[in-house]
């Protein structure tokens, strides 16, 4: 089935973006939004709230505001799950015994500093998506007068 995720290159791994893009494409994934932002801390708050009471909630929040990340909608055949298994297990350390040729054993560093993210289901993808690229439908035009 055709889905669409959010995929998210942190910004420990933004500077291998190209190599990124590619193994989209090599996955057979097609990138329909892409931009690159900042987030205030409220912000990344806000996106990871599900994790705010867990022990590294403060240390993922550093890492995700310390720099931009590249935010992309992706498309294709089960896209959410494709996505995830190219960017390997969470921890950048156990991918790369587990996965060496996934992007979190090539980019990441550790548990938090791990290069990317993937929503984890359909749901947490349309709540994510909106998240970077919320819809204009139903809000006014711009007034061009
Ligand atoms: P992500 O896929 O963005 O989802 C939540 C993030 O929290 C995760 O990637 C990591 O960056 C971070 N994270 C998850 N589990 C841990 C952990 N056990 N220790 C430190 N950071 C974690």
């Amino acid at each position: 089935k055709t889905e669409r995720t959010l995929a998210v290159i942190k910004p420990d791994a933004v500077i291998k973006v190209g190599d990124i893009i590619q193994s989209i494409y090599d996955a057979n994934l097609t990138i329909t939004k892409a931009k690159m932002v900042m987030l205030s801390w409220k912000q990344a708050a806000d996106f990871y709230t599900e994790h705010q009471s867990k022990s590294f909630f403060n240390n993922l929040l550093q890492f995700v505001t310390s720099g931009p990340l590249i935010a992309m909608e992706v498309m294709g055949e089960e896209a959410v799950s494709v996505w995830r298994k190219l960017l390997g297990p969470t921890d950048s350390e156990t991918a790369r015994k587990e996965a060496p040729e996934s992007l979190r054993a090539r980019y990441g560093s550790d548990g938090t500093r791990n290069a990317g993210h993937g929503s984890d289901s359909l749901a947490s993808a349309a709540r994510e998506l909106e998240f970077f690229f919320p819809s204009t439908a139903g809000h006014s035009p711009p007034n061009t007068a």
